[in-house]
């Protein structure tokens, strides 16, 4: 049995895919467009590893995605691609809207070509895992419950609406044509290779590069934070034992102000790697907020717990000191991504090889 990853270079689906064959030898095919997001030195401990195949490539590219389906003949296809910061969903939104809305239909149509051919225990076993974020809900007052699976749709960025819009496409595939499909509703993700322009490993960089560390308005926006193999680890039980057709909301219990995030930063970096010049919180810089900011997101995820068993193994305590330490055993993977090196060898692989075709 083979699963095909989308995404599977970026912040949660490399940590998907080295959790998915440190727990099993279940091949993976990993489909991803390597775009500012994606870097395979996350994947670099799989060199030479048969169990994983990469794919330079887009989810919008349906011949490619139709080749790749025939010739892995998958049993699930985990969708993480898309592109996933709110910041650049302001300045730029038409990147989302192709990845995000068109790409999700291309895959939905591929998925359902290929489901639609296949026959008896193939057939019955195939899922189309589609993981988003509790974004699509839009923002809580300080007092209101947690998002429950059945919460109006609410977003309110260009990046929210259009996962908002890949979440309804993959609910229509499902009523419409029966394809087997299972949604994710996650929230924050913390933890190993994420990308430095999100608020925890940019604060991480920018306080031991000593730059001002930035806060958006008041700080006072809260959100979820759950550590990323705690998704993955959702997502794993969700693929095996959902029920088809539902969506799981996936979240950690830690409720958390941006002003407390970047509090517990600047202590954890005290603690373990101490800035002669002072702590680090002399750094923090209050900036301009993010149009349309969301006040509050919470996630009520009691019923992954109660249908599929699914708790989260980190609290927020242990999850942040683990991720503060990585960081600082990482730090060349931080530069690399700061230099743009990372990109290097995508360029020697890819444009290269291709040149002296
Ligand atoms: P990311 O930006 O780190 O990675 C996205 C990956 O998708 C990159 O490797 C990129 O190269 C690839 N990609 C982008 N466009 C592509 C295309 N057209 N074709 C093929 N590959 C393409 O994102 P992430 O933070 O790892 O998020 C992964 C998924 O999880 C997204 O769907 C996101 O909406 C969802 N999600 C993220 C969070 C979070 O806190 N990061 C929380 C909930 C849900
Ligand atoms: O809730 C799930 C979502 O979490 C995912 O769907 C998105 O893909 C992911 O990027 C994340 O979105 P956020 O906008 O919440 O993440 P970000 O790290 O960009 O910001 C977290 C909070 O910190 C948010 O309230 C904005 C604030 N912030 C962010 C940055 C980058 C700052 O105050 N300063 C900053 O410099």
């Amino acid at each position: 049995m083979t699963i095909l990853v989308t995404g599977g270079a970026g912040f949660i689906g490399s940590n998907f895919v080295l959790d998915w064959l440190a727990t099993c030898d279940e091949p993976v095919v990993n489909l991803d467009a390597l775009t500012y997001a994606g870097n395979l030195q996350n994947l670099a401990s799989l060199s030479g590893d048969a169990r994983h195949v990469f794919v330079k490539g887009d989810i919008g590219d349906r011949a490619l995605v139709d080749s790749l389906l025939q010739r892995h003949q998958p049993r699930a296809l985990v969708h993480f691609a898309a592109e996933s910061h709110v910041d650049r969903s302001i300045l730029g939104p038409a990147a989302f809207i192709k990845t995000n809305i068109e790409g999700t239909f291309t895959l939905l149509e591929a998925a359902r070509t290929y489901w639609s051919g296949l026959q008896g225990e193939a057939r019955a076993r195939f899922r189309f895992q589609h993981v988003s974020t509790d974004e699509v809900y839009g923002s809580l007052a300080p007092d209101a419950e947690a998002f429950t699976e059945t919460h109006p749709f609410e977003p309110n960025s260009p990046y929210s609406a259009s996962k908002a819009a890949s979440d309804h496409l993959v609910r229509a595939w499902h009523h419409t044509y029966g394809l087997p499909v299972l949604t994710t509703n996650c929230s924050n993700n913390y933890g190993p290779f994420h990308f430095p322009e999100k608020l925890i490993p940019l604060i991480i960089a920018n306080a031991l590069a000593g730059k001002p560390l930035p806060i958006y308005g008041d700080g006072l926006q809260v959100r979820d934070w759950l550590y990323v193999r705690d998704h993955c680890s959702a997502i794993r039980e969700v693929i095996e034992r959902g029920r088809l057709g539902e969506t799981y909301n996936v979240g950690g219990w830690n409720e958390k102000t941006n002003r407390e995030i970047v509090d517990t930063v600047c202590a954890l970096l005290d603690e373990l790697q101490p800035d002669p010049a002072g702590p680090y919180s002399r750094l923090i810089t209050f900036v301009k907020d993010r149009p349309g900011h969301d006040r509050r997101y919470a996630i009520d995820a009691r019923k992954i717990e109660r249908e599929l068993g699914w708790r989260p193994a980190e609290t927020f305590d242990t999850g942040i000191r683990k991720t503060v330490r990585w960081y600082l055993d990482h730090r060349d993977w931080v530069a690399a991504v700061q230099s743009g090196g990372y990109r290097d060898w995508v360029d020697a692989n890819y444009t290269a090889r291709a040149a002296a075709e």
